[in-house]
């Protein structure tokens, strides 16, 4: 299982340090002229400031009841429109094509295999406007960092272990009561391949949130894509 609700009531206090990437994706969003469209949209974290920014109605798709529960509340609350639905992203399909389209922190590595990404970022091309993009982040491997975290107990921002699986191109997060969440990482090729064979290209490669360069010893992708031309 890659996300099992357990993680849904602890969600707000695992994600409250990440912050950075709330103005990166506010910023493609003033920028996209028509729908909004966030993939595995969580609690509305990013969401509900994209559609306080923008003034506009972000379309938020995630597969955890728990978490659009969350969402809802939130959103009511902020006073903002978020129209969500429960599905999967592989099978993204909208009523009107997006402008922009993204999934922040890390969410398409809940997918397991490179077909159910292939089959995600074909479902995202279709689903655009011909000037559409497609934005995401995802953490890079190192090897270092794994051989420090794997199978150490850590208490912040929650008590939790981390397991590599390297075999499998997977870390386990498991929460002390055993709530689970699992990412399998992809190197910058197999992001490249995924774009390749959907019909989209880059249009910018970013090592973090403050556009910087993606470069040698970046350990995140930041990736903005558009329809190829
Ligand atoms: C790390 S949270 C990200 C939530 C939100 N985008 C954010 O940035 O805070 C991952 C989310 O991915 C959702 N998810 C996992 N697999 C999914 C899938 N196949 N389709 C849709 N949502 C999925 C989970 O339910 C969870 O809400």
């Amino acid at each position: 299982m890659s996300w099992d609700e357990g993680f849904a009531a602890r969600y707000d206090e695992w994600s409250a340090a990440m912050t950075d990437d709330v103005a990166f994706y506010v910023e493609l969003a003033r920028e996209a002229d028509g729908p909004l469209v966030e993939l595995a949209v969580g609690n509305g974290r990013v969401a509900i400031p994209v559609a306080q920014a923008t003034g506009r109605r972000v379309v938020g798709i995630d597969s955890s009841p728990a978490m659009l529960e969350q969402a809802r509340a939130r959103a009511a609350e902020a006073g903002v429109e978020l129209e969500l639905h429960e599905g999967d992203m592989r099978d993204l399909a909208l009523d009107e094509p997006a402008a922009l389209i993204y999934c922040p922190f890390r969410a398409l590595l809940h997918l397991p295999t490179w077909a159910d990404r292939r089959r995600t970022f074909e479902r995202v091309a279709t689903s655009l406007r011909p000037d559409g993009r497609f934005a995401w982040n995802a953490f890079a491997f190192d090897h270092r960092i794994a051989a420090a975290l794997d199978g150490e107990h850590q208490d912040e921002p929650m008590p939790h272990t981390i397991r590599y699986a390297v075999g499998d191109n997977r870390v386990d997060i498991i929460l002390d009561d055993g709530a689970t969440s699992s990412l399998w990482w992809a190197t910058k090729n197999e992001w490249l391949g995924l774009l390749d064979v959907a019909g989209l290209e880059v249009e910018a490669l970013y090592g973090g949130f403050d556009r910087e360069p993606f470069g040698d010893e970046s350990r995140e992708y930041v990736f903005v894509a558009a329809r190829c031309t």
